[in-house]
């Protein structure tokens, strides 16, 4: 069977602006997670779900990704040498199962803008995006989960997560079809909204960082206008999309962390702390002594 999706697209041409001054001379996209960037932990997912390649949407001052994502001889043959061959797996895990292509964003003008910048690259097949802000712990991963219910629906599935009443204003909002049944989980939808007020939002269903679109989205995008702050939104351009045919939602059964935003990357760091072997129980340790006002070990 050949596969559904073969290309993920990763957006990282954004300015990162919340993280600054970190994101001054650095991408956000590599900030660390105990030990791997954020953006690698979207990249595995990927592969994971049987998707090795990946697009990634890049701007001004982020050499870093593509020096990750390279490989490394000197570093290679230096682990090599002395024998390190547990870091020497690590480092080529990184490069060895993906391919990895590059497409600039000139100017950052929105997510629906960075998608279709990697109009040329995709061509007329379905494709994933992934947020890599957005790191989801799921078995099977998350784009695994969604590619299931696409081969399902054949329309683009956009995942959500049902959030607080007050945080609707941050994101993407869908209104679901309830009369349509198309089991757990998998909704259809009504329409679609960017960050309305909390008393304008049709429901508390709102768009995360994983979507399955069809070649018809970059039409859509083309015929996009521009918002207040002169970006093309991707909301706006599946707004457009809905027009013309159906599109799906999907509550994706895992644990996500929005590392977009301090607070959310710092619980992440605990999280993905507390699941490592080799730290759990020192670093459990270590919160419950601050947890009980005692001396910090
Ligand atoms: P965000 O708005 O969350 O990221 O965009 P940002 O703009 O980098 O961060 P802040 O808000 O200034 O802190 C969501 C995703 O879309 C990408 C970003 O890189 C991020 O992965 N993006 C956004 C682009 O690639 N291009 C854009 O023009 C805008």
């Amino acid at each position: 069977m050949t596969a559904s999706i073969r290309k993920a697209v990763f957006p990282a041409a954004g300015l990162g602006t919340r993280f600054l001054p970190a994101t001054k001379a650095q991408p956000k996209e590599m900030l660390v997670l105990v030990d791997k960037p954020v953006i690698q932990y979207g990249v595995e997912e990927a592969v994971q779900s049987g998707v090795p390649n990946i697009v990634i949407v890049t701007g001004r001052g982020k050499n870093a990704i593509e020096d990750h994502f390279d490989v490394a001889v000197e570093l290679e043959s230096y682990l090599e040498q002395r024998g390190k061959n547990a870091l020497l797996d690590e480092i080529r895990k990184i490069t060895q199962p993906i391919n990895v292509a590059y497409v600039r964003q000139g100017e950052p003008l929105g997510l629906g803008h960075a998608v279709l910048v990697t109009k040329t690259l995709i061509g007329d097949e379905p494709f994933a995006v992934i947020l890599g802000d957005d790191v989801i712990d799921a078995n099977p991963p998350a784009l695994r989960q969604m590619i299931d219910v696409y081969e399902r629906v054949q329309g683009p599935v956009l995942a959500v997560e049902r959030v607080a009443p007050e945080d609707v204003s941050s994101y993407g909002i869908v209104a679901v079809d309830e009369s349509v049944d198309l089991g757990r989980r998998v909704h259809r939808v009504k329409d679609l909204v960017e960050k309305p007020a909390r008393a304008d939002a049709p429901s508390n269903l709102a768009i995360i960082g994983r979507y399955i679109l069809t070649p018809d989205i970059f039409a859509a995008l083309e015929a996009t206008a521009r918002d207040g702050g002169g970006e093309i939104q991707l909301t706006n351009g599946l707004r457009r999309l809905l027009r013309e045919r159906p599109l799906y939602v999907y509550e994706i059964d895992g644990v996500r962390h929005d590392t977009g935003n301090k607070l959310g990357f710092l619980k992440a760091i605990v999280y993905f702390a507390l699941r490592r072997p080799d730290l759990a129980e020192p670093f459990r340790r270590y919160l419950e002594s601050l947890e009980m006002g005692v001396r910090p070990r």
